[in-house]
């Protein structure tokens, strides 16, 4: 092979070895789906909620309408109509949509008080999945088929919650969930979804390296999961761990694991009061947050837990001391986009 060949033939493994790195950089920074969760009974109150899903999100997901309490109000009975409403609006406006969530421990009905052993609550779990899964399988494309399964405090409490599931499944419960969603939709993106992973703590750290064993675990016994989701309730007075969230973002991506932000929204219960200053601030949090994962590797979906300030969980469970309005999302209390739409729109993948 003669000296320009061999130059040649550099160029064009160096242009090859290139062009390999431009896919992975362009899916680095390919940027993300953004939607929001939403509340049936504001969705179905206020014709200025529906226009604000259309307008501003890819994606939406039903806050309440897929947990246990709402499909599978009773043993033998299944209830599809307020999940199935909200899930056509979304089909018929071109949006994708999640699922939440295939085994939690809140918003459970009543009859699962009465699950008394291992037998039964694996047979309950798996039927569960099978039939809600299953009823969305090819329409919903992404589950959290676990929420909340770690406990607030890793190191003081174990690695899991203590639920019903962990009563008499122990640790199988992620396993088993995983496993009958794989079964009940092969072509769903199965989520493992939790909290507090996003400030500087040790509890925090705690919970990345806990959650990332959960995954190698899954891995090592041919589980399916293909994503783990921050639910990122963020703490406006706390202090982001951005090198612990580019590193736990990182970790996930090398083990082929995506990320996603999945119900975000800004506590601004110890904020300042000036509303100016509040919404710069909250913003200048979110983009730090998500600087900091896509540091580390591709965000695929960003989600807020609701749309407007009009309607959040956080005003009756984080009111403000000075008692004004919290500020926790993206549109303020008249759907007007603030700082925080801009912030998630950096990372927004482009139409
Ligand atoms: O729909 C009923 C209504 O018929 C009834 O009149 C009313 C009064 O009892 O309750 C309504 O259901 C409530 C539901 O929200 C819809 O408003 C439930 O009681 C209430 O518990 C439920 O709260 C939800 C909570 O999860 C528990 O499921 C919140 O809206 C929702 O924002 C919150 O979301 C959770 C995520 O799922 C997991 N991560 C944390 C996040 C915040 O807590």
């Amino acid at each position: 092979m003669n000296a320009t060949s061999v130059i040649d033939r550099r160029r064009i493994l160096g242009a090859a070895a290139c062009a390999a790195l431009v896919p992975l950089a362009a899916t680095a920074n390919a940027g993300a789906l953004v939607g929001a969760a939403a509340m049936k009974e504001d969705f179905l109150a206020d014709s200025r909620y529906r226009d604000a899903l259309i307008r501003h999100c890819d994606v939406i997901v039903p806050m309440n309408d897929l947990k246990w309490e709402a499909v599978h109000p009773e043993r033998n009975r299944f209830n599809f109509e307020d999940a199935d409403r909200l899930l056509d609006f979304a089909r018929e406006h071109g949006k994708s949509t999640r699922g939440h969530a295939l085994l939690w421990y809140n918003a459970m009905p009543s009859w699962t008080r009465e699950i008394a052993s291992t037998r039964e609550a694996e047979r309950e779990l798996r039927r569960h999945i099978e039939q809600v899964a299953g009823r969305y399988a090819g329409k919903i494309t992404s589950w959290d088929v676990v929420n909340e399964v770690l406990s607030h405090d890793p190191a003081a409490q174990g690695t899991f919650r203590d639920t019903l599931w962990r009563r008499w499944l122990g640790a199988e419960q992620v396993d088993l969930a995983f496993r009958a969603a794989s079964q009940a939709d092969p072509k769903a993106e199965l989520v493992f979804n939790d909290y507090d992973f996003e400030f500087r703590n040790p509890r925090c750290a705690r919970r990345r390296e806990e959650t990332l064993a959960i995954v190698r675990r899954l891995q090592d016994r041919k589980i399916s999961i293909h994503a783990v989701g921050l639910q990122c309730h963020i703490y406006g007075e706390q202090e982001i761990d951005r090198d612990g969230l580019a590193r736990f973002s990182e970790s996930l991506a090398r083990l082929g694991i995506g990320v996603l932000v999945t119900e975000l929204d800004v506590i601004d219960w110890k904020m300042p009061a000036d509303i100016a200053e509040r919404d710069r601030l909250a913003a200048a949090k979110v983009d730090e947050l998500l600087g900091a994962l896509a540091s580390g590797g591709p965000i695929r979906q960003i989600i807020s837990w609701g749309i407007t300030d009009r309607y959040s969980w956080i005003r009756e469970t984080f009111p403000r001391p000075d008692g004004r309005p919290n500020r926790p999302l993206p549109l303020d209390e008249n759907y007007r986009p603030k700082p925080m739409h801009a912030a998630i729109g950096r990372f927004r993948k482009k139409a």
